[in-house]
C-alpha cells in the first residue's frame, strides 16, 4: 500500500541542532522547528527529513543513539514532536525520521548490558570477538580501521573481548545477524510509524550485514580497509526485506544511505516489484572534487560530475527512482565546492537548476536554499565534528598544521553544521544567546530575511524551481538525456515527455561562454521558463554561472 507518491515530492533536511533555537539556550530544537514550519512550507517542498533528534551523548551529534523511542532533551519532548508532526501534516508536509541501526551509542542500555558479560540477554546484540594473541601481546581480532577514530576494535576488560565500531569508539556496531536485534529494529520502526511519521532515511543501511569471518582488509588502506567485508554484505537483502515488510504495512517511504555502493549492486536494492528501498543516497555525485572522501581533495571536474549525474539518471530511468541532492550534513557547502563564492548568487542558483530538474526526488539541506557557504575557523579547537578532528590529527606526521587546517576548511562537514542564518541580527537570528557552534561571519550578507525581499535571491530561485518542477509532467516524468558530456564548462541536459522537450543549460564557468543547441533544435519556438539573470537571456550566450531552462 502506498499512501503518497514520493516521486512527486521534494524534501527539506533538518539537522536540528543548528536549525533554529526556540527556547533561548543556544541549541536548535523542536520549538524552533515549529516556528519555522510555515517557512519550510513556503519553499514549496513536500516533506521534512529529520536527522536524528533522539537522546544521544552526541559523540557523533545524534548518530550515536542512546534511546530510540524518545526525543533528546536539548530538542524537546515527544509531546512537542507530536505537535510538530501534526502541524507539518496540516501544512501538507510529510515527515521522515533517521533510522540509525548499524550502531547505537555505547551509552545505550543494550550496550551497557552487553559489555557486562558473555552470557546476559544482550550479550549477543553487538559484534564481540576474542583477541588475537601474538605471544604475550593482545591484538584486535582483525586489522580494520574505523572510519572516524583509529582501529575499528575497542577492548572491554569485563568480557575480555573486543567490540567492533565501524565509526567512532562510542558507536558500537549492532549484530544484525541476531534475530532479536532485527525485531528491535522493527519495533522502533513501528513506534514512529504508529505515531504517524511517513518513512525513514536509513543511515549507512548497507553496512548492517558483516562478512561472517571478518577477514583482514588491506593493510595499507586506512579508514576503509574493512569496507569490502561490511558493505553490501551477504545477508543485507534478507534483512532489508524484513524491514521492508514493516514499512509496506504503513505505506512508508524508505531512503537508504549507501556510501560506495556501486550502481550494479544498487540496482538490486532499487528496482523490481520487490525492491527493498524506494531511493538511495549514493555518493558518486559528491566526488567531483575529491577521491573517496573530501579530505583527498582534487580540482573540481565538471565532466566527472556530469558522468555521475548521467550514470544514475540513465540506469534508474523506468526502473527505479533517484534521490537527488548536492548537500547534506555530511558534506561541505556546495557553492564553496562546485560553484564559486565570488559568483555566489549566480553559482548558487545555477547549482539548483543543475540538479532539481533531473528525474528524481530532490533533497534540499537547511541553509542550502539561501546559499550558505563553508566556514573557515582559525584553529582545530573550534571544530566540533569527531570525523573532522580525528582526520586532522591523523595527518599530523605528514602535514603541517597550516596545511591540515586548510584541508579542514575545504572538507569538513562542520561547514554544513553552522547555525542557519535567519537575519542580520546578532547570532544571525538563530538564537538570542551565543550558539553552541560558530556562526559563519557572512551572515550579514547571507540570510533568509534579506533574501526574502530580493526577487533575484537564491532563496526565491529555489522556490521558482520547485514550483516549476511540480507543475511540469515533463520535469517529473520525462526521459533524461545529456548533451556534450565532455564539455568542461557547460552542463546541458534534456527532459522530454509526450512531445514536450525541456533543455536545462548550466554554466560552471567564471567566463562568458558560447553554446549551441543540440541537433534537432532551433531557437525558433523556444520559450524561456527560467533564467538566473534578470531580463531575457541571449540565445547562444551564457554569462558566468548562468542557467537557463528552455522549453519546446
Ligand atoms: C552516516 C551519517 C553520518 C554519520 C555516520 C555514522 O553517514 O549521515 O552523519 O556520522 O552515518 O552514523
Ligand atoms: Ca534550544
Amino acid at each position: 500500500m502506498e499512501r503518497f507518491d514520493y516521486r512527486r515530492m521534494s524534501f527539506y533536511q533538518i539537522w536540528i541542532r543548528s536549525f533554529a533555537d526556540g527556547n533561548g539556550d543556544g541549541i536548535g530544537d523542536l520549538y524552533g522547528v515549529y516556528d519555522k514550519l510555515d517557512y519550510i512550507a513556503s519553499l514549496g517542498v513536500d516533506g521534512i527529513w529529520f536527522s536524528p533528534i533522539y537522546p544521544s551523548p552526541n559523540a557523533d551529534y545524534g548518530y550515536d543513539i542512546s534511546d530510540y523511542r524518545n526525543i533528546h532533551p536539548d530538542y524537546g519532548t515527544l509531546e512537542q514532536f507530536r505537535k510538530v508532526l501534526d502541524r507539518a501534516h496540516a501544512l501538507g508536509l510529510r515527515v521522515i525520521m533517521d533510522l540509525v541501526i548499524n550502531h547505537t551509542s555505547d551509552e545505550h542500555p543494550w550496550f551497557l548490558e552487553s559489555r557486562k558479560s558473555r552470557t546476559g540477554p544482550y550479550s549477543d546484540y553487538y559484534i564481540w570477538r576474542d583477541p588475537k594473541w601474538k605471544g604475550e601481546s593482545r591484538l584486535p581480532p582483525n586489522n580494520w580501521y574505523s572510519q572516524f577514530e583509529g582501529l575499528a576494535w575497542e577492548y572491554c576488560p569485563e568480557r575480555e573481548q573486543y567490540y567492533l565500531h565501524v565509526f567512532a569508539k562510542k558507536q558500537p556496531d549492532l549484530n544484525m545477524d541476531n534475530p532479536k536485534v532485527r525485531e528491535e529494529v522493527k519495533g522502533i520502526m513501528r513506534f514512529w510509524l504508529d505515531m504517524g511519521v511517513d518513512g525513514f532515511r536509513e543511515d549507512v543501511i548497507t553496512f548492517i550485514s558483516k562478512h561472517p569471518q571478518l577477514p583482514d582488509g588491506l593493510p595499507f588502506v586506512p579508514a576503509i580497509n574493512g569496507m569490502p567485508f561490511y558493505k553490501d554484505g551477504p545477508n543485507l537483502m534478507a534483512y532489508l526485506r524484513e524491514f521492508r515488510a514493516v514499512a509496506r504495512e504503513y505505506g512508508a517511504v524508505q531512503i537508504g544511505e549507501a556510501p560506495m555502493t556501486p550502481l550494479k549492486t544498487a540496482m538490486t536494492y532499487l528496482t523490481g516489484e520487490d525492491r527493498v528501498l524506494d531511493m538511495m543516497i549514493q555518493f558518486d555525485t559528491m566526488m567531483a572534487d575529491c577521491f573517496m572522501t573530501e579530505y583527498i581533495h582534487l580540482p573540481f571536474s565538471l565532466p566527472k560530475l556530469k558522468r555521475a549525474f548521467s550514470k544514475w539518471q540513465l540506469a534508474l530511468s523506468g526502473k527505479g527512482w533517484n534521490a537527488l541532492y548536492l548537500e547534506n550534513h555530511d558534506h561541505p557547502r556546495v557553492i564553496s565546492r562546485y560553484g564559486s563564492e565570488e559568483y555566489w548568487r549566480e553559482s548558487g542558483t545555477m547549482l539548483a537548476a543543475a540538479y532539481l530538474f533531473q528525474q528524481g526526488t530532490p533533497f534540499i539541506y537547511q541553509g542550502q536554499e539561501i546559499g550558505m557557504t563553508n566556514i573557515r575557523l582559525g584553529s582545530i579547537e573550534e571544530y566540533q565534528d569527531v570525523a573532522t578532528i580525528n582526520t586532522y590529527h591523523s595527518f599530523r606526521r605528514h602535514q603541517s598544521e597550516e596545511k591540515r587546517l586548510r584541508h579542514v576548511h575545504i572538507a569538513s562537514r562542520d561547514s554544513a553544521r553552522t547555525p542557519v542564518q535567519w537575519d542580520d541580527s546578532e547570532y544571525a537570528g538563530f538564537s538570542s544567546v551565543k550558539p553552541w557552534f560558530a556562526v559563519n561571519p557572512n551572515y550579514r550578507e547571507i540570510n533568509v530575511s534579506r533574501e526574502e525581499g530580493d526577487e533575484q535571491s537564491i532563496l526565491n530561485f529555489y522556490r521558482r524551481c520547485l514550483r516549476l518542477r511540480k507543475g511540469s509532467e515533463t520535469l517529473l516524468w520525462g526521459d533524461y538525456r545529456e548533451y556534450f558530456p565532455l564539455h568542461r564548462g557547460i552542463y546541458l541536459y534534456e527532459r522530454s515527455y509526450r512531445g514536450e522537450r525541456i533543455l536545462v543549460v548550466c554554466s560552471f564557468s567564471k567566463k562568458e561562454q558560447d553554446w549551441q543547441l543540440p541537433k534537432g533544435y532551433a531557437w525558433e519556438g523556444s520559450q524561456v521558463l527560467l533564467c538566473n539573470y534578470p531580463g531575457e537571456p541571449k540565445p547562444g550566450k551564457l554569462r558566468p554561472y548562468e542557467t537557463q531552462v528552455l522549453r519546446w
